[in-house]
Order: structure tokens, then sequence, then C-alpha cells
């Protein structure tokens, strides 16, 4: 009988448990020792930067490595070298591209700036997207499967998991219309209506 009684509790801990440890991982990165990529027992583990120490200090995100690159680019709190060679030319466009999905699921929002200040045009043209909007059958599919968009979103870049970050666009860029007689204060997601 004491299992039975016991069972529920440890479940109980176990979720409780897991809950502090991804709440305390938040705003907390790995040490290299720890990080199963860096030898624990080089020396160079002790010289290098820590991720805590360099990447606390930029503009945080809730997914991926915790750093909401494109706003810590764009506030200059990272000063990447754009080229290693003087001759080198820095191609950048600033150009959006709108991808509409069959069904529910918001428009899809490309933006080419915000790409190519990190990365050249051949990182994607004309190998993995043409260059003429719709000509590359891009689905959520071969995303997931890691090809496209997944190259690097999943590896490099924010996770797949932020649906919304692509999805940015309300069906028919209209934002939702509510009915005049529909009364807001019922409808609220979550708590008692006032
Ligand atoms: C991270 C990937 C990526 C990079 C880097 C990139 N593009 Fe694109 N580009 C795309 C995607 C995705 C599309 C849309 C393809 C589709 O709809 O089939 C596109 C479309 C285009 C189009 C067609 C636009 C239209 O109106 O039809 C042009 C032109 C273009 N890109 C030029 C460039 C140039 C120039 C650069 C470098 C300065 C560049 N792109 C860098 C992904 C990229
Ligand atoms: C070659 C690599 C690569 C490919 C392919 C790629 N991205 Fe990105 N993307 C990046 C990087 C790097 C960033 C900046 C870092 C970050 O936000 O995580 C970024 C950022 C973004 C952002 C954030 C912009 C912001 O303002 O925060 C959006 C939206 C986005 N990508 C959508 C897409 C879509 C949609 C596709 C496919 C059509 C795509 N990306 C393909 C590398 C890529
Ligand atoms: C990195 C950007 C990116 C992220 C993140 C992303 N999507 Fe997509 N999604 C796309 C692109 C690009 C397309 C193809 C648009 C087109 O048809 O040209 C697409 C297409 C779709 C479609 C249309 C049907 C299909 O299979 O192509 C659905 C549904 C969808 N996504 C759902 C999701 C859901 C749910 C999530 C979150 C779990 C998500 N997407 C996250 C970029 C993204």
């Amino acid at each position: 009988m004491t299992r039975g009684r016991l069972r529920p509790r440890v479940v109980f801990a176990f979720v409780l448990a897991l809950c502090w440890a991804i709440q305390s991982m938040a705003g907390e990165w790995m040490p290299l020792a720890r990080d199963g990529i860096h030898d624990p027992k080089s020396r160079a583990v002790k010289i290098l930067q820590q991720p805590q120490e360099a990447l606390s200090r930029l503009t945080p995100d809730n997914a991926g490595n915790q750093v909401r690159w494109v706003q810590a680019l764009d506030k200059t709190e990272i000063r990447p070298r754009e080229k290693l060679f003087a001759k080198t030319e820095v191609r950048k466009l600033d150009r959006d591209i709108i991808l509409d999905v069959k069904g529910g699921m918001p428009a899809v929002r490309f933006p080419h700036r915000q790409h190519t200040e990190w990365l050249d045009c051949v990182n994607c043209h004309d190998g993995v997207f043409k260059m003429q909007t719709g000509a590359t059958k891009i689905t959520m599919f071969n995303i997931l499967q890691g090809e496209q968009c997944g190259i690097c979103h999943g590896a490099v870049a924010f996770p797949l998991t932020e649906c919304m970050r692509c999805h940015s666009i309300a069906k028919g860029d209209k934002q939702p219309v509510i009915p005049p007689d529909v009364n807001m204060q019922m409808h609220r997601s979550r708590g008692p209506a006032p």
C-alpha cells in the first residue's frame, strides 16, 4: 500500500524538479567544461571566455541560445567584422518576401535585411533558393527535415519552435476583426471574468 501512496508523490517531486531545472536554465549557459563539446581536462577550458560571461550582456531571448541576435547586432552590442579581405564586396539587400501558406497559418515574412547583415547572397542563391519569389517550393516538411530555412533555423539560428517569428503576417495582411456584439471581457484567454 505504501507504494501506491508514494508513487504520486515521487511523480510530483519529479515534475517539480523538472520545472525547477527548466526555470533555472533560463539566463544561464553551460560552462565549457560541461558542454559536451570541450575536453574538460584541457587547459584551454580555464583560459577561454565562458559563454555566461560573454552572452549574458546581450539582448536576451527565451529560445535557442538565449540571445536575440538580430537585436544585439542592430543595437551594436556586437560588431562582427564584415570581411577578411579589403577587396571582398559586402552585399546587402533590404527586401521582405511574403510567402502565403494554405490553411489557417499566418503567412511567412522572410526579411532579406536581417539575413544579409550576417550572410552573403551565395549562402542561399541560387543553391537553396532561386532569386525569384515563388520559384522554390518551400514546405514546412522540408524545413523540419533540416532543409531550406531549416539548414540554419534550429541549427545556428533561432529554433523552429518559434513559429510566429516566421509566420508573422496575419492572413490577407489584415488584423482579425472582432464582431461588435462580442464582449471581450468574457473572452479573455485565462482567469475568471471580472
Ligand atoms: C538566408 C537566405 C537568403 C539570403 C542570404 C539571400 N536571399 Fe534572396 N531570397 C531568399 C528567399 C527565401 C527568397 C524567396 C524565394 C522563393 O519565394 O522561392 C529570395 C528571393 C530573392 C529575390 C527575388 C525577389 C523577388 O521580388 O522576386 C532576389 C532578387 C533576391 N532574393 C536577391 C538576393 C540578394 C541580392 C541577396 C544578397 C544581398 C540575397 N537575396 C540573399 C533567401 C535569401
Ligand atoms: C543560411 C542560413 C539561414 C537560412 C537558410 C535562413 N535563415 Fe533566417 N536567419 C538566419 C540567421 C543567422 C538569423 C539571425 C539570427 C537569429 O535570429 O537567430 C536569421 C533570422 C531570421 C529571422 C528573424 C528576423 C528578426 O527580425 O528577428 C526570421 C524571421 C527568419 N530568419 C526567417 C527565415 C525564413 C522564413 C527562412 C526560409 C525562407 C530563413 N530564415 C532561412 C539564418 C538563416
Ligand atoms: C524559420 C521559419 C519558420 C518557422 C520557425 C516555422 N515555419 Fe512554417 N513555414 C515556413 C515557410 C517558409 C513555409 C512555406 C511557405 C510557402 O508555402 O511558401 C512554411 C509553411 C508552413 C505551413 C504550410 C503547410 C506546409 O507544410 O508547408 C504550416 C502549416 C506551417 N508552416 C506551420 C508551422 C508551425 C506550426 C511552426 C512552429 C512549430 C512553424 N511553421 C515554424 C517557415 C517557418
